[in-house]
């Protein structure tokens, strides 16, 4: 058959058809081969361009949710060297995924399997809330960085609660936090919480008293001494309330600010410490509200609390503060603007014992910190941060890692 007998418009559908099916079949395939450049490069700045920020978020709770993270499944490559051990609890690597990417517990399970040592969900609030008006999530492309002003957005505990319930399990490898909020027209914040703690305490290894978000009215004044006594002391007899085993109880942290000034840092540490209120450990930091004059991004200027890049070295400072504070007696998850195995390094040589990440996920993509098993000598098939993350500890002339310096500066 000659060219001039095919239908009209034939050979242009044909193409479109083929070169759509190949775009598909590549894409398909870099995404499933786990190419970082593709992720970061390509697919990472395409969703940019078509979804906005809570679009984008959207949907990689959804990918998490339908198991579509871990490419490969279940079989990760172990850096045993990355073990930590903190509140006797076991962590095979000790960086977690920060409060707000899941808020509602809804993609425990695909979390779970998606590389990171330790995930935390939340922010919880006792009743269901739409937070704040929409648009509320901004990337700084420029910046590397992310403001928001979700302001809580919670399905409320009883929904969180009985998806926590059926994905929770206690001796699992990656271990389950919850971070609370309290119901922006609430007047008791107290009650707030201890709502909260008997509601979820049950199916978590740590709570998180969160009193540091900037887009809750009044919610950071609970971090003044008087306040936050209060509120501790009300939470940690809820969780001596929780009917189980005292093994089993959940841990109590307590999620800080990284604007508080230094006699803020001091009372906040001091009553931490003190055994009356038994907090097992801080969460430094939460977002900031502070501007950097180098932010060049054109939505700089949006309310919300900055995270990511601009972030870093402020909240690591705060790390280091609250190190020496609390004479290194207290386990610290330093949070904040990390991005590479090189930042939560330094987190670590700060102070903290484990740490956590969650902005950088939205320029990286998930595959950064996801892993694969691909036996031995396939090492630049592991992910960047965990491979980078071992080597500076291995490296390191001091040699020690999270769990050692704690046991050894543990005090009490
Ligand atoms: C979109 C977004 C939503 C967040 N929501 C919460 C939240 O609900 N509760 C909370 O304690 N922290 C929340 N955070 C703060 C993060 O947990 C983390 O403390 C902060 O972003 C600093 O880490 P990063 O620079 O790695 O993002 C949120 C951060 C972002 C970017």
């Amino acid at each position: 058959m000659s060219y001039s007998k095919l239908p009209r418009g034939y050979i242009a559908k044909s193409t479109v058809i083929v070169v759509s099916l190949g775009t598909v079949a590549f894409t398909a395939m870099q995404f499933g081969s786990g190419s970082e450049r593709f992720h970061k490069e390509i697919f990472m700045p395409a969703m940019h361009r078509y979804f906005d920020g809570e679009k984008t978020h959207r949907l990689a709770v959804a990918a998490a949710k339908y198991g579509l993270l871990p490419l490969w499944g279940r079989n990760y490559y172990e850096y045993p060297e990355l073990n930590t051990r903190v509140w006797d609890i076991d962590f095979r690597n000790p960086i977690g995924l920060a409060a707000g990417f899941d808020k509602d517990a809804e993609a425990v399970n695909g979390l779970r399997r998606s590389g990171f040592g330790f995930i935390e969900i939340g922010s919880v609030t006792p009743l269901p809330q739409p937070g704040n008006p929409r648009p509320r999530v901004f990337r700084l492309y420029e910046d590397q960085a992310v403001i928001n002003r979700y302001g809580f957005n919670s399905a409320g505990v009883g929904t969180v609660r009985s998806r926590l319930k059926s994905a929770f399990r206690p001796s699992d490898p990656v271990p389950v936090g919850v971070n609370l909020g309290k119901n922006k027209e609430s007047t008791d914040a107290r009650l707030d919480y201890e709502i909260c703690v008997g509601q979820l305490g049950p199916f978590c290894d740590y709570l998180v008293v969160n009193v540091s978000s900037p887009n809750t009215p009044g919610l950071r004044e609970l971090q003044k001494r008087g306040d936050l006594e209060k509120l501790l002391a009300t939470v940690k007899s809820a969780i001596d309330r929780l009917e189980m085993d005292e093994e089993r109880r959940p841990k109590l942290l307590l999620k800080v600010a990284p604007d508080l000034n230094a006699a803020e840092r001091k009372d906040i540490a001091t009553t931490c410490m003190n055994k009356k209120y038994r907090v097992d450990g801080l969460i430094v930091s939460n977002t900031t509200l502070g501007r950097p004059a180098e932010l060049r991004s054109e939505h700089a200027g949006e309310a919300g609390g900055l995270s990511g890049a601009p972030l870093k070295e402020t909240s690591t400072e705060c790390v280091r503060d609250f190190y020496r504070l609390t004479k290194g007696g207290m386990p610290i998850i330093g949070c904040g603007g990390v991005a590479s195995g090189k930042d939560a390094y330094e987190k670590i040589r700060a102070g903290a014992s484990l740490v956590q990440l969650y902005t950088s996920l939205v320029y990286g993509g998930f595959l950064f910190i996801v892993w694969r098993h691909c036996g031995a000598g396939c090492g630049s098939l592991t992910s960047p941060i965990m491979r980078e993350y071992s080597c500076f500890s291995a490296t390191d002339s001091c040699r020690f890692s999270a769990s050692t310096r704690l046991s050894s500066f543990r005090v009490g």
